[in-house]
């Protein structure tokens, strides 16, 4: 099958990126990302390069090559659909905040809806991706959705997750360590898997295309998700060790991460990890295993988040702890929103987190990131609330204790602690001595990804030392 056009519903966080590499890479396939909501759309479409709707290194380069030549961005899904013979759902897949599974399954009401959609206006027989991050046998409910379509369309139904990085996506679309695509047995199943792998051989080498049943595919991608951020909660598990026996976590890390059965990445210990999708994808893993009556297999993995949390809490409880247990209206300042450096995302970041366990305590929250808007740290803050059935007073009084700041400067100044959540390059450069004439005598500066050096002017916490 000759593949000429394509289009993706969902032009977030995975398809914007995904579709601009493919576009770049394929230019004779017309690539044409859709979404429903419109202001995405229009700054997708933004002259302006650096409005982007999400910033990641190298991507305004690729999005300025190819948009308007192969690459589109448009509102307009039933057209795209019609014209394209490959379609990728790329629709964001929470938690399920309602209903049965509330707080462990994912919410599929995105993905059936495209299926629907996808079933209701196609006219010629499709490929239909499934890129976003799903509970195994999907496939099977989609598959269900599609044939209700009465014109006698075939569709073919592929997983192919996404396993890119938030701030490192385009090097991670560039050279993926591998692409894998699950397809059914048949002989149509085996000719759409080898449509999709003729477009990622483009410049991906084929040794590093893995086929697999769909099932395996979608398990795969939880699986992966999950042990990354095992290993994350591992350490960070022994951080806390460390700190009552003398170890420090750093050095830990390094000798555990030297052999060569383990290896060293993912073994840095911090506040604890955020993101969208590894707390949302370990929490489905559980629902599953529990669904399938595997409780132990459930528990193990519910550990992982479990184990998270308390990182979060700890650190928070740390920074009122060494402040003497008097933070009530001290100023304290968080520096990093983002759920790590280089990106303006901050969904689940641990921030959210250490911000509401502080402002409890009645802390004057001073809160700078180089990336993240105030708007976004004032609706973060608020979600959480609502999402726990705050009352309207409480969340105002809260948020009235929090002061944004768009430099560091006016953040740090006169505070009694500077906390520091995520590691972005800019705050190693700091001149923390010089920072540390402006902050309060007696301040203290909490590092809770051990990115600063030890410094002599000023009482320093650092994770796991
Ligand atoms: P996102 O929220 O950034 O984007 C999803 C987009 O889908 C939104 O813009 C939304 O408006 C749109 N959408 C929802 N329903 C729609 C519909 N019916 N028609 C048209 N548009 C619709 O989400 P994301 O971060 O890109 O994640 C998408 C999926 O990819 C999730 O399943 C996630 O788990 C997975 N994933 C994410 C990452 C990541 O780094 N963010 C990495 C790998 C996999
Ligand atoms: C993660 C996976 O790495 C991707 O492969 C996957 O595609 C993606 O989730 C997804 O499915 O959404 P992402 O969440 O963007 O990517 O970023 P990571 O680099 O994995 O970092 C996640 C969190 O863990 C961050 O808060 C980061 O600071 C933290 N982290 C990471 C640590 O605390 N220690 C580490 O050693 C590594």
């Amino acid at each position: 099958m000759n593949v000429t056009s394509i289009c993706c519903i969902g032009a977030g966080y995975v398809g914007g990126p995904t579709m601009a590499v493919i576009a770049l890479k394929c230019p004779n396939i017309k690539v044409t990302v859709v979404d429903i909501n419109e202001q995405r759309i229009s700054a997708w479409n933004h002259p302006d390069l650096d409005q982007l709707p999400i910033y990641e290194p190298g991507l305004k380069e690729v999005v300025k090559e190819s948009r308007g030549r192969n690459l589109f961005f448009s509102v307009e899904v039933n057209k795209a659909i019609v014209e394209s013979q490959m379609i990728f759902m790329a629709v964001n897949t929470p938690t399920k905040t309602y209903g049965e599974g509330k707080g462990f399954a994912a919410d599929l009401t995105f993905v059936e809806k495209c299926a629907r959609q996808i079933a209701e206006v196609s006219t010629t027989d499709k490929i239909v991706i499934e890129k976003s991050t799903l509970p195994v046998r999907t496939a099977e409910k989609i598959k269900e959705v599609l044939s209700s379509n009465n014109n006698g369309v075939n569709f073919e139904v592929l997983s192919n997750p996404e396993f890119l990085a938030e701030g490192t996506a385009i090097q991670d679309l560039f050279k993926s360590d591998r692409v894998l695509i699950g397809g059914d047995e048949t002989e149509s199943g085996k000719a759409a898997v080898a449509a999709l792998v003729s477009i990622y051989s483009n410049w991906i080498p084929k040794e590093k295309i893995l086929t697999t049943n769909v099932w395996s595919s979608e398990l795969s991608k939880l699986a992966s998700n999950a042990m990354l951020a095992q290993r994350i909660s591992s350490i960070n598990s022994l951080s806390a060790l460390c700190e009552e026996t003398g170890a420090n976590i750093d050095e830990v890390s390094k000798a555990i991460g030297m052999d060569s059965r383990i290896g060293s990445k993912f073994l840095k210990a911090s506040v604890g990890f955020g993101g969208s999708c590894f707390q949302k994808d370990i929490m489905n893993l559980v629902y599953l295993c529990r669904y399938f009556d595997l409780d132990e297999v459930a528990e193990y993995w519910h550990q992982v988040v479990k184990i998270n949390d308390y990182q979060k809490n700890r650190f928070a409880k740390r920074i009122i702890a060494r402040l003497n247990g008097t933070v009530h209206q001290k100023k304290v300042t968080i520096l990093g929103w983002a759920f790590k450096k280089n990106t303006n995302d901050s969904r689940e970041s641990a921030s959210i987190y250490v911000a509401d366990e502080l402002l409890k305590e009645g802390v004057e929250l001073h809160i700078f990131d180089p990336m993240v808007k105030a708007e976004q740290i004032h609706q973060d803050l608020t979600n959480l609330w609502e999402a726990r059935n705050e009352t309207v007073n409480t969340i105002s009084a809260r948020l009235s204790n929090c002061i944004f700041h768009d430099n560091p400067t006016t953040a740090l100044a006169k505070t009694y602690a500077a906390a520091i959540l995520t590691e972005w390059d800019e705050f190693i450069s700091y001149d923390w001595e010089a920072i540390a004439d402006q902050m309060m005598p007696e301040a203290m500066v909490f590092d809770g990804r051990n990115i600063t050096s030890p410094n002599e002017k000023v009482n320093q916490y650092f994770l796991g030392k």
